[in-house]
């Protein structure tokens, strides 16, 4: 069993359930891993998704190994048959095999490079890895989705829904570098699987996501329409997906603010972090007692473990 995407769930929210149920017992499972290694592998930075995963990992009894591609491990080279006569010292063909050797699971993370669509949407690495690797393989946020954190943030919303329908806003909001759509893709993807709640999108005319992800998820491009009477925002900043990695909009009038939340149903306040503060959301907005970003973070431990769990389970 692999958990590269929302798509690996064969049941929402039974996974949510089981999640939850670790999160009330996380030591539960201490001998699961005893034994087994998983290999952790940064082609980009992280915080949350580095320590949640080895602390998963830790929970499940399992040893952890971590490595940094950014400036420890060779560069790898993806193509096969390639003349490797430039920069990549090793093919991935080696890579992954050799890494399966020691570990027994490898959980991954490759962001877009956001100059090449189509290589983008190839996820080169994770799918390198899941060819050549012989263990299974966990995505800790690739070109195109964020899984670990979807599923986090379903855990999330179930802890903090009321009693009616929920109503679930995704907003774009400014931000000054340009960033992959893998986090909503993913959130897209989760909230397509969920049952009993209403979701849209809501960013700039421009803005949309790869629609072949969004499908017929409704689109509202007036954001205080889309606010209206919501339960959740969940906010987060991605660069134009048809001009493709650009920021064709800074408008600071898609920020989260106080005036904005006062249009919705007292919604909680969402974001997978890391945040810029007054330009995605202000600090009112981010420091009020709506806001739930800490909770969902901490929820990036169950997710993991559960993901780990399951792969463990299957094992041999
Ligand atoms: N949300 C998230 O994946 O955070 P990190 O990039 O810090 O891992």
């Amino acid at each position: 069993m692999n958990y590269t995407s929302i798509n690996d769930i064969d049941n929402l929210s039974q996974w949510v359930k089981d999640a939850l149920k670790i999160k009330k017992k996380p030591l539960k499972n201490k001998k699961l891993g005893k034994n087994k290694t998983l290999g952790m592998l940064f082609f980009n930075p992280s915080l949350r998704t580095r320590l949640s995963t080895q602390k998963a990992a830790l929970n499940l009894g399992m040893n952890v190994m971590v490595m940094n591609f950014t400036n420890e491990g060779w560069t790898l080279e993806f193509e096969d048959g390639a003349i490797m006569n430039k920069g990549a010292s090793e093919h991935i063909k080696e890579a992954a095999a050799v890494i399966s050797q020691y570990c027994d699971i490898i959980a991954i993370r490759a962001f877009a490079g956001l100059a090449d669509k189509e290589k983008d949407n190839a996820e080169t690495v994770l799918t390198g890895f899941q060819k050549y690797a012989t263990v299974p393989i966990v995505n800790m946020e690739g070109c195109t989705g964020h899984p670990l954190q979807s599923l986090a943030d379903a855990i999330t919303m179930e802890e903090h829904k009321t009693k009616h329908r929920q109503k679930v806003v995704l907003t774009w909001a400014p931000h000054p570098r340009a960033l992959p759509q893998a986090v909503a893709n993913s959130f897209v993807e989760m909230m397509q699987l969920q049952t009993e709640m209403d979701f849209v999108i809501t960013h700039p005319e421009g803005y949309e996501l790869n629609p072949e992800i969004t499908k017929d998820s409704k689109i509202e491009y007036d954001q205080n329409k889309a606010f209206e009477n919501a339960d959740f925002i969940y906010a987060k900043n991605w660069s134009n997906y048809k001009e493709y990695g650009q920021i064709t909009n800074s408008d600071p009038n898609w920020t989260v603010s106080a005036e904005k939340m006062k249009l919705t149903n007292n919604a909680k306040f969402m974001h997978c972090l890391p945040v810029r503060r007054n330009m995605i959301v202000t600090d009112e907005v981010i420091d009020s007692e709506n806001s739930i970003v800490i909770e969902q973070a901490n929820n990036r431990t169950y997710s993991a473990q559960l993901v780990l769990q399951k792969i463990l389970k299957n094992v041999k």
